[in-house]
């Protein structure tokens, strides 16, 4: 136990999660759990930067997000799952960060950047509107990781820039006040970035093109019936090609054991795009089938799920002390020697 490494790594509660997530992060820290002490944290306090109008949201979310975890196959036992919001320590530490980062590297973080693009094309031109909070984001995530000494963070490929500037924060309060926090490393699953239904990079919420993991047949059907396939492919026989098809990209996913009939039967126009759409569904919903009894399971024992955040909770918050109180020394902000 006491020589392993920390992992922390987690989600904004502000939905549930999808396929993005699960192959981009989730599937990796469930294969990681057993091998190194897991803090999963549910950042609501993130969330809130950008959803501070929206505090039910936000709320209602933090269950949605532990489902989805335990779903996925996090096992509270193995793993410590905790609410960002009740570690006091979290919001000190990104006070102390906050002067070793300056401005123009934060408005310069690709992450930071291409979201609040989005946000602008999503809500017109209110790029005035960025606050002092959501710019701040990778500062306080860098208090996230680092209250736990964490040593690996998996996360998905589109948060590596705000993992680089955690570690430049990092290196730089090591040189000031001595060696003192652990500098992270990030652990990218190998299907780091799931492309949406639509062809789009990206599966994201925002973009209407994702998978849920707790998705009924009905929604899953729906959603692969619009997927876009080969365009050069008018008549059900006419032959395929995979590769510039989204269907065919999810078997990859999710019908590994098929694939090679499904990619030369495509190929050579003996299996139409409806048909294929149809096995996709059903492989689709084998795939989730283990992962919706599991969220069931916690559904029907919401008191379990309570429990499990509270004592989750109470076991990051011993260590982020015990971290806190190393900076406060460090920091020569240590003044009196109560403990
Ligand atoms: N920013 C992450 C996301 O968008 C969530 C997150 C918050 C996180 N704190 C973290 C991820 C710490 C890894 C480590 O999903």
């Amino acid at each position: 136990m006491e020589n392993k490494k920390n992992i922390l790594t987690g989600d904004r509660p502000t939905g549930r999660l999808h396929l993005g997530h699960y192959f981009g992060s989730l599937k990796k820290r469930v294969e990681l759990q057993d091998k190194y002490n897991t803090y999963i944290i549910i950042a609501d306090v993130q969330a809130l930067t950008d959803n501070f109008e929206n505090p039910k949201k936000v709320r209602q979310n933090i269950y949605e997000v532990a489902f989805d975890n335990l779903a996925a196959g996090i096992d509270p036992n193995k793993a410590t799952i905790f609410i960002q919001s009740l570690i006091p320590e979290i919001a000190e530490l990104t006070v102390f960060y906050s002067n070793l980062v300056t401005i123009s590297r934060l408005q310069r973080n690709p992450t930071v950047k291409s979201e609040i693009s989005q946000k602008k094309e999503l809500f017109g031109n209110k790029g005035e509107s960025v606050t002092y909070g959501f710019l701040g984001y990778p500062v306080s995530q860098t208090a996230d990781i680092t209250a736990f000494d964490g040593a690996l963070v998996p996360v998905g490929e589109d948060q590596l820039p705000v993992l680089e500037q955690t570690r430049e924060i990092v290196r730089k309060f090591n040189s000031i006040y001595g060696e003192t926090l652990v500098e992270p490393e990030a652990i990218l699953s190998s299907n780091t970035r799931i492309k949406g239904l639509d062809g789009n990079e990206k599966m994201g919420k925002s973009l209407g093109n994702a998978i849920y993991l707790a998705d009924s047949y009905e929604e899953v059907r729906e959603k692969i019936m619009k997927a876009v396939t080969d365009p050069n492919r008018i008549k059900k026989d006419d032959p395929g090609n995979p590769n510039v098809c989204m269907v065919y990209y999810y078997h990859k996913l999710v019908n590994e054991e098929n694939i090679k009939t499904v990619c030369e039967e495509c190929k050579k126009g003996k299996r139409g795009c409806v048909d294929c759409k149809k096995d996709l569904i059903e492989s689709m919903m084998n795939f989730l089938k283990p992962i919706q009894e599991r969220r069931r399971y916690y559904e029907e024992r919401p008191e379990l799920v309570e429990k499990i955040l509270m004592e989750g909770t109470k076991k990051a918050r011993e260590k982020a002390k015990e971290v806190m109180k190393r900076v406060r020394e460090n920091m020569k902000i240590d003044y009196f020697k109560e403990s």
